[in-house]
């Protein structure tokens, strides 16, 4: 399958890397690829530059989100929270018609760490982007787990941990389930329609607090 990236960080390249390891044609997609291609330092979490990774990666090509919203059938959104919304807008006419897996939560880091939620309790950016993109069939998923768990659930006690999901168009959540179970996912909890989303984006504060306390991001949520 055909399947876009949007989004250079740590999540755009877990997922690009696993979908290019399960056979589909992926691109990348960034704002500017020479400006990303050109940065040969490490990032502020000290994550080797973008540029080390594409190398390592050969299958995959880092194209503009235009041109990236082009390619894919499936579209992965692994854009900041603060930047997506804006970015999406932009692509409604290419994404219309296809699965958007939304992976974003609503950071606000303008007043440091821990970052605050800039849409919470009655809306949230899955909503937003949902109403933005009307013709676009949203997935809200991966967004509450870090980024190597979202691809390698097995890490954590052998996928027994759960991924939650939410959107309106039944069959959109049947493809990502899919490319879940493809990933070692073997809970998948549909939490209803995207307004779920609300839900999902607000574990994002007791997530850093167990990390905190754990002193780990390889964690998940099991639901008995
Ligand atoms: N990190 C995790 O483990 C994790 C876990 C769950 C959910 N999430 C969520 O997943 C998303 C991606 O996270 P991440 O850590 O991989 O990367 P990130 O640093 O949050 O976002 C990186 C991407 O966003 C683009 N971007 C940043 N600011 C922008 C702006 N103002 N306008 C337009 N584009 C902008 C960057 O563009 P360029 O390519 O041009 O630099 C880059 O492609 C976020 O919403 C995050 O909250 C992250």
């Amino acid at each position: 399958m055909k399947v876009a990236v949007l989004g250079t960080g740590m999540v755009g390249q877990a997922h690009a890397g696993k979908l290019v390891e399960h056979g589909h044609k992926v691109v990348i997609g960034t704002n500017n690829v020479s400006k990303t291609l050109a940065k040969t330092e490490p990032n502020a979490m000290g994550r080797p530059p973008f540029s080390e990774w594409i190398k390592r990666h050969k299958a995959i090509k880092l194209v503009t989100f235009s041109d990236a919203a082009k390619h894919g059938e499936v579209i992965f959104c692994a854009l900041s929270g603060d930047g997506a919304l804006k970015v999406l807008k932009e692509l409604k006419t290419d994404l219309a018609g296809k699965v958007l897996v939304d992976i974003t939560n609503p950071l606000d880091f303008s007043n440091g760490f821990p970052p605050f939620l800039s849409v919470v309790n009655t809306d949230s950016l899955g909503e937003q982007i949902q109403k933005a993109l009307p013709q676009t069939k949203v997935v809200k998923a991966f967004n509450t787990m870090n980024a190597d768990v979202q691809v390698a659930p097995k890490e954590v006690a052998n996928s027994d941990h759960e991924l939650f999901i939410a959107g309106n168009d039944d069959w959109a959540k049947t493809k990502v389930k899919e490319i879940a179970k493809s990933y070692g996912w073997k809970n998948i909890l549909d939490l209803g329609d995207i307004k779920s989303a609300r839900g999902m984006e607000m574990i994002l504060p007791i997530w850093l607090m167990i990390m905190n306390a754990k002193k780990t991001s390889k964690f998940n949520f099991k639901i008995a």
